[in-house]
């Protein structure tokens, strides 16, 4: 019998923050006492958990993964030997009625190997399709198509919840099996090179009137300030709230910066003599460390031209106008306020 849970959500836009909320909701109903725990708020090194108390853990994914900063929480849960569920937001989509899933990858299958090592029991793992927040690399979704994705899932997690509440395992994840470990190795490297590359995407366009709110709110502090205006450390996560947040719409994705870094990766590359290496395994993996090495010295590079570029008007609006994410047709995205989706489409 559940008496307590314990919910600990990781959010950038909102998503995984809802279907925590949805979950207190039900469990509420049910006459169980919850509390939501924010995990960019809380101290790695002091987390307490309650004995006995279901635990929730829910978190967007990011790269076939669940984000570094989520990782990094169950790393440094305390071992114990309570129950958990483990759950996730995707990029879900819409087709007519059909709503078309996002990609798991290893997330639950690296998170339940660290959680078991501590002593945990794993009793389910749900994935959820809300509305994709990548607003990096395509438009944000029609306010009809994301008010529908918040009315499937809310009924997802009310029948699940059900299930969970009547002391059954729910292992709604299992049936991705097959494709989550076969998106493994992207996984890896979206989490030991891609992300890196993504938190150097976003910049402050001309709009920026240096109100700091995306300094303020980064849940890890990941933008800091020079002269004067933002900038993007290797700390971020792309987790978008910043995008979304900004009052002005002045963080856009460097679309124009990408494009400049392609067609300069692809000139270098074709003046360094490869074909020289042979064809072994080593020389495909020499290859590989020495292209990675020098992408990330030109976007280092590229970055920081950027970023003294942005202080002139002029190119800070020619920056802009190469940046999809400018035009208004791209929009923003953040999850719906309860009042926005209940409404009738
Ligand atoms: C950088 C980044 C990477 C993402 N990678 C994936 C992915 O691998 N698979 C997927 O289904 N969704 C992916 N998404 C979509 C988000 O997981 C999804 O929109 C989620 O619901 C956002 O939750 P939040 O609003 O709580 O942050 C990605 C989003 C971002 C910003
Ligand atoms: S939130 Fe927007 S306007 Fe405010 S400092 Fe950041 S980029 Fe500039
Ligand atoms: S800088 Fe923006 S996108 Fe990156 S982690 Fe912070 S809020 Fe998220």
């Amino acid at each position: 019998m559940i008496k307590d849970l314990e919910i600990f959500y990781f959010t950038g836009t909102g998503n995984a923050r809802k279907i925590a909320m949805w979950f207190g909701e039900c469990a509420e109903n049910n006459n169980i006492s919850y509390k939501l725990h924010d995990i960019s708020k809380i101290d790695p090194n002091h987390i307490t958990v309650k004995s006995n108390s279901l635990i929730i853990i829910i978190s967007p994914i990011h790269g076939f993964n669940y984000p570094k900063i989520t990782i990094d929480f169950i790393r440094h849960l305390p071992k114990k030997t309570n129950d958990v569920i483990l759950m996730n937001t995707r990029a879900g989509g819409r087709i007519g009625k059909l709503v078309t899933p996002g990609l798991t990858g290893i997330a639950f299958i690296l998170a339940s190997i660290i959680l078991r090592g501590k002593g945990y029991k794993i009793k389910g793992e749900i994935p959820f399709d809300m509305p994709s927040n990548w607003i990096s690399i395509h438009p944000s979704y029609r306010e009809k198509t994301v008010k529908y994705l918040h009315r499937v899932n809310y009924n997802k997690v009310k029948n699940h919840a059900d299930k969970i509440f009547s002391g059954m395992k729910d292992f709604a994840a299992s049936k991705d099996i097959v494709q989550d470990l076969l998106i493994a190795p992207i996984s890896f490297l979206y989490y030991l090179i891609g992300r890196y590359a993504f938190a150097k995407s976003f910049y402050a366009s001309y709009k920026c009137d240096n109100c700091n709110l995306c300094v303020k709110e980064c849940p890890v502090n990941a933008i800091k300030l020079t002269n004067n205006r933002p900038y993007w450390t290797l700390k971020c996560e792309s987790c978008m709230k910043c995008m979304n947040n900004c009052p002005k719409k002045a963080i856009e994705t460097s679309h124009g910066l990408i494009a400049a870094l392609v067609i300069l990766m692809l000139i270098l590359s074709s003046l360094i003599p490869f074909q020289n290496l042979g064809d072994s395994s080593l020389a495909y993996w020499i290859q590989f460390i020495i292209k990675n090495i020098l992408f990330f010295s030109l976007l280092v590079f590229l970055y920081r031209i950027q970023q003294i570029f942005l202080n002139c008007k002029f190119t800070a609006r020619i920056i802009s106008y190469l940046s999809l994410t400018h035009y208004k047709f791209w929009g923003r995205y953040k999850s719906l306020s309860e009042f926005k989706w209940k409404n009738p489409v």
